[in-house]
């Protein structure tokens, strides 16, 4: 548990997947200051329960996150917003380093600062009637909690502009076809379709997995050179694990793809 509007839970048929629930249903979920907070709460705690091997994130049935709160926002100063902004694009950071696979199941809206929640995963799964979109420009702004940034890097410039200029919302089968989402399935099976791609993962081995992450993340943040460092030092950084010795050893004495992790 977490707070008033974001919880964590665990799924009996997945004990080792741990659910992020953003449920403010009122607002279609909108990202106040206080969730915003128990987002941060949550990506923490995740992160840090060696007995969460994976996530999920997920809103309910009628709305991922329909953005951020613009109730909220609307009569905030320059100097508020500046604050406010930085603890969205925190609590959204704090999802995106989750040191596990992460998986966004969207269910209806995701839009604004939901979509925005959504990039931050390593993939989603969208039901056939999920929206996605930056719609920002419609109320005079931009995006501002990483969706200048991350969707160009996750569909391309081009794609991210016309989104981001038009501010339309994209459906799913389109967010396939840019690989904006990853699957599309019926609405009734978002939650399950998220659950059973997040639990793929669950048997490890948890920190190759880690390193895989970081490794992908922070070279799409830097230059090749640096990304190739970077990766040269988590594969060798692997050979202080159990992990890569059950690996190798399992390979060796029985063949590829045997090996039973912790
Ligand atoms: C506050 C919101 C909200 C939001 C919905 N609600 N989205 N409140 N902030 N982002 C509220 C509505 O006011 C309404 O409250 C209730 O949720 C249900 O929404 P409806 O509009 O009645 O539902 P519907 O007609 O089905 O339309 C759904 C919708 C629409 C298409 C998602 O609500 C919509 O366009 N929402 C705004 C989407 C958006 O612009 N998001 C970007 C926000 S800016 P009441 O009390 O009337 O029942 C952003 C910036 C991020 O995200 C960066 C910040 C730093």
């Amino acid at each position: 548990l977490v707070g008033e509007f974001v919880r964590v839970e665990t799924d009996p048929d997945h004990p080792a997947v741990a659910v992020v629930r953003i449920d403010r249903p009122k607002a279609l979920n909108a990202l106040n200051g206080q969730v915003t907070g128990e987002i941060a709460v949550a990506a923490t705690r995740v992160a840090a329960d060696a007995s969460v091997r994976a996530v999920v994130l997920y809103g309910g049935e009628r709305a991922f996150v329909a953005g951020a709160d613009i109730k909220e926002m609307a009569e905030l100063t320059h100097a508020q917003m500046l604050e406010y902004s930085r603890a969205l694009q925190n609590a959204l950071t704090s999802v995106a380093r989750i040191p596990k696979p992460v998986v966004a199941a969207i269910s209806g809206y995701a839009l604004g600062g939901g979509c925005e929640l959504a990039l931050c995963a390593d993939f989603r799964v969208a039901g056939e009637k999920a929206r996605l979109g930056q719609p920002e420009i419609q109320l005079g702004v931009i995006p501002g909690a990483g969706g200048t940034q991350r969707l160009p890097r996750l569909v391309g410039p081009s794609r991210a502009k016309e989104m981001v200029f038009s501010g339309r919302h994209v459906r799913a089968e389109e967010a396939l076809r840019i690989g904006l989402v990853d699957e599309v399935v019926p609405d009734a099976e978002v939650y399950s379709a998220g659950m059973a791609m997040a639990a793929r993962y669950t048997d490890g081995p948890a920190v190759a997995l880690a390193a895989a992450k970081e490794a992908v993340d922070r070279g799409l943040e830097t230059d090749l050179d640096t990304g190739l460092e970077i990766e040269r030092l988590q594969f060798s950084g692997l050979f202080a694990t159990e992990d890569q010795k059950t690996g190798m050893r399992s390979f060796i004495e029985h063949g590829p793809g045997k090996a039973t992790f912790q």
